[in-house]
């Protein structure tokens, strides 16, 4: 990452720290902007901050954050390997989800932190941050398993972590899968045709990057 990335990553940071573009700047203890590595090769995007990331300013530091350093270890990455941000960067009070005019009013961020940090992996963990990247209406459950080439890069959606929490062991042997695949992407080998191949299959995402305001030049 350039020297001018990373200071534009800081800037951008301040401004969100400031942010009073939607509802979710009047009940937030701190704005979680992102933590973690930026010249990361992949970054995990979430939903949006719970409890304890609203009282730390950092994401996933809970229960869903436990898990995910979990997973990160089994396939050999640590925190400081990654980068981590949300789709809202302010926690929804009661952690009500995140409405579609916020996501709107937040989305700019995010889009940033990706195109500054340009990682060789974008991962999305749950629906929201599965649809709004992928650009579908699809859920999680029929989009993850799959490596989508994505703007130059590989998205992989998996489940969130709370799902695994709350769900059956299926979710978490599910995502152990998809965290394979992470781990491949990463490395460099993963089958480009068998993952064509794999992606006609499944769900076609169908991404537009002028109308998601991601990557749109
Ligand atoms: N869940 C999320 O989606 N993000 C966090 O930062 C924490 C929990
Ligand atoms: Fe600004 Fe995003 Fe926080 Fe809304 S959620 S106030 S858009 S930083």
């Amino acid at each position: 990452m350039s020297a001018d990335a990373i200071a534009r990553l800081d800037e951008l940071r301040a401004e969100a720290l400031a942010c009073t573009a939607c509802r979710l700047s009047e009940e937030r203890t701190q704005v979680v902007f992102g933590d973690g590595n930026p010249e990361a090769d992949v970054v995990f995007v979430g939903e949006a901050p719970g409890q304890r990331e609203d009282e730390r300013g950092v994401p996933f530091v809970g229960r869903s954050g436990q898990l995910l350093d979990q997973l990160l270890g089994e396939v050999g990455l640590e925190r400081r390997d990654v980068y981590i941000a949300n789709v809202v960067k302010c926690r929804p009070p009661s952690n009500r989800d995140p409405r579609p005019d916020e996501i709107e009013a937040c989305k700019g961020y995010l889009s940033e932190q990706l195109r500054l940090i340009d990682p060789k992996v974008v991962v999305t963990l749950g629906n929201f941050a599965s649809k709004l990247l992928l650009k579908t209406e699809a859920g999680i459950t029929r989009v993850r398993g799959t490596a989508y080439e994505w703007w130059g890069r590989y998205l992989v959606p998996t489940f969130h972590p709370a799902a695994a929490l709350r769900g059956s062991a299926q979710v978490l042997e599910d995502m152990r899968y998809d965290f394979a695949l992470i781990r491949n992407a990463i490395d460099g080998n993963l089958d480009r045709e068998a993952e064509e191949a794999e992606t006609e299959a499944a769900i076609k995402p169908d991404v537009d990057p002028e109308q998601l305001g991601l990557f749109g030049g």
